[in-house]
This record gives C-alpha cells, structure tokens and sequence, in this order.
C-alpha cells in the first residue's frame, strides 16, 4: 500500500540551489561575497566551546540586545531560523487552506513555494514592461478571502519600494479583509527607509529582517519577526521550541555590539554599489540599481550565454533570469570595490566572448 502524502507538499514543485558554490566566486544569491572581517569571526569563534555547543539555545539575551538596537520591545521579536523560516511560520500562523496570499510577481519565490506546500491560492500582480507596479491593483488584488500579504520592500529581484501612503493604503485594505501585511525588509541598511513603526502601532502589520544579508551570517540562519507582543505570542505557538540556533545568536548579539562594525558593512556595500554602477554605465551598460545588495546589468550578449561563460569558464556565479521580464539582465551581488573589480573584469571578458 503507497504512503500517504499530504497533496499540496506532493504537488509542489522545487528549485534548489546548487551545491558546490565554494569553488566559485559568488554573486547570484545576494550574499555578502566576502563576509565579516576575519579578525572579528575569529575572536567571536573563540568563544564556542563544547559546553556552549552541548546547551539548547536561550534567545532572550541577543533579543533583549536586539530590542535596544531596533529601539523596540524584545516583546515585539522572536528570532527564527532565518526569514525563511519566519514565512513559513507567518503562513501557518495567519493563513488559511484554500484561501489567498497575495504578492507582486517576480519577487522572492518562497512566498508562492509556502503556498503552494500549505494549499494556499497564491494572487500575483504583475509588473509591467517598464518594471513598475501599480499599488492600486495590490490594492485591488486584496479580495475577502486574502490573509496575507507580501510586501518586499525594496522588492528582490526588481528593487521597487513602497511609500509610507501606499504601504498605508493596502493594510487598510487588508484590514478590511482580516489580512496581516508582511513588510520583508531583507534588504534593510542598504535601503533605509523602514516600516518597523508601523509593525509596532498596527494589529496587522508584520516586519521581517534577516542577518543574511548585510550582517553576512547567511550560513548560520537568523530571521527576525517583528509585530505587536499579541501576534507575537500567535507566531511563537506555531514555532519549534528550539529555533535560532546558539551560534547564530551568539554572532548576532557579537555583530550588533561591535563599534562600527554595522555602519563599517554599509559603507563598504555602498562605495562597492556606486563603483560597479559607475564603471558599468560608463562603459554603456544599462543598469538598476535594486536598492539592496544587488543591482541588475543588461548584457549586451545574450544574457544566458554570459551568465554560463562566466559560471563554466571564469568560476563566477551571477543570477540570470528565465522571467520574460527580466530575460536581458543579470542580477549581481554587490559586496567591497575590490569584490566589484574582480566582477568586472571577468565579466567584461565574458562579454567579448559571448
Ligand atoms: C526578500 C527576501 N526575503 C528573505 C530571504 C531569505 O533570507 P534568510 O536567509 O533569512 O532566510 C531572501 C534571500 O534572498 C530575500 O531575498
């Protein structure tokens, strides 16, 4: 007799990441590609003993850090195995079988793929062919049946982001409805603008972070939620007792309380962004910057064919796009002016001999 299978998890279809990616120089999936200064990880690694890695995880030291960081309560965090995870706890928490979340599409794909896992209807609105949204129609895509709506400001991969009054319109409508409104604010620091406040005042507005992207601990999987303490308490019914792991805790409260270290990766991120953008636009390049540790580039050659020169030949990852939108671009990770320098020249060769 065959197994069961729950239906919606059999049906659901799955991309991976490939594996490997040591081996390569990596710009495709929006990490930092060169991390924390060594010096710092070192010292902070000196402190995991076997004792400390024999002890389950205890969060509420890092959060109540945290909390002072973000000027929030630690009553308004709990901290999970990346954003990821926080999707998918914000999925089972606030969604409902057969029922809608709603988001723009393209946009970070696990959004649709928790949906699809949980029995969700899944509502896009659509870009147009300039690569903007209109908010009226996420405004218009928030029918009875929406419990979720995705926000992701500045949206990975197009870069868009949303005005206080737009942001303001749709949990309006949401709140119509009995949606909640997640703000994913992934790309936060690179982007400064943030609807943190708004996730404080409002029932139904939800903020994640993550410790991926600028803070460059994507290997160890920290996601912040940040929401009023009552669907705070929702979300930690739904969550595994042990989540956030003691490392990832451990370098985070370490990250947040070293001098400079935050306002160092920024700059760093920054001087590396307006380098590349520069350099590429004035080699003739048509160029977006996305607002958060990537930009896009259109190739002059066909896209594919650069993105697999680079990948076969120059062991250099960058995004390409199947998406008849972006079909043209490649996404990039930016990181440090010398990380763009070693970027460019591969990819410039690449572009010769496309
Ligand atoms: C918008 C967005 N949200 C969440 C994530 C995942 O972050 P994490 O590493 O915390 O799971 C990403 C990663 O690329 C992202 O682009």
């Amino acid at each position: 007799m065959k197994v069961h299978v729950d239906p919606h998890i059999r049906d659901t279809y799955r991309v991976f990441p490939a594996e490997g990616r040591g081996a390569y120089l990596r710009y495709d999936m929006n990490e930092n590609p060169e991390g924390l200064p060594a010096a710092f990880v070192q010292r902070v690694l000196r402190e995991i003993t076997p004792e400390f890695l024999a002890t389950y995880p205890e969060p509420s030291r890092f959060l109540g850090k945290y909390a002072a960081f973000l000027s929030v309560q630690p009553e308004n965090l709990l901290a999970v195995n990346g954003s990821d995870m926080a999707i998918r706890y914000l999925m089972e928490t606030f969604g409902e079988e057969g029922k809608e979340i709603v988001s723009v599409a393209p946009t970070f794909e696990m959004y649709g793929v928790n949906a699809s896992i949980l029995g969700y209807r899944h509502v896009t609105v659509p870009y147009d062919e300039a690569l903007n949204v209109n908010v009226d129609d996420i405004v218009a895509a928030i029918g009875p049946d929406a419990r979720i709506v995705f926000l992701t400001n500045p949206n990975n991969p197009i870069g868009n982001v949303y005005t206080q009054d737009e942001v303001r319109r749709i949990a309006d409508r949401a709140e119509e409805v009995g949606a909640v409104v997640v703000v994913d604010e992934a790309y936060h620091y690179f982007y400064p603008e943030s609807f943190v406040q708004y996730a404080l005042t409002r029932r139904n507005m939800i903020v994640l972070r993550t410790f991926s992207k600028l803070f460059s601990i994507a290997a160890l999987r920290l996601g912040i939620i940040i929401a009023d303490p009552e669907l705070i308490g929702y979300i930690r019914n739904a969550k595994l007792t042990f989540d956030a792991n003691s490392v990832a805790l451990l370098f985070a409260e370490r990250i947040i309380e070293e001098p400079g270290l935050t306002e160092e990766l920024i700059r760093i991120e920054n001087e590396g962004k307006a380098y590349v953008l520069q350099e590429l636009e004035g080699n003739g390049y048509e160029c977006r910057d996305c607002r958060g540790n990537f930009i896009f580039v259109r190739t002059k050659k066909d896209a594919h064919r650069v993105e697999e020169i680079l990948r076969e030949e120059k062991k250099l990852l960058v995004h390409a796009y199947r998406h008849p939108l972006l079909r043209d671009f490649l996404r990039v990770s930016v990181g440090s002016r010398a990380a763009m320098e070693r970027f460019l020249k591969l990819f410039y060769e690449a572009e010769s001999e496309a």
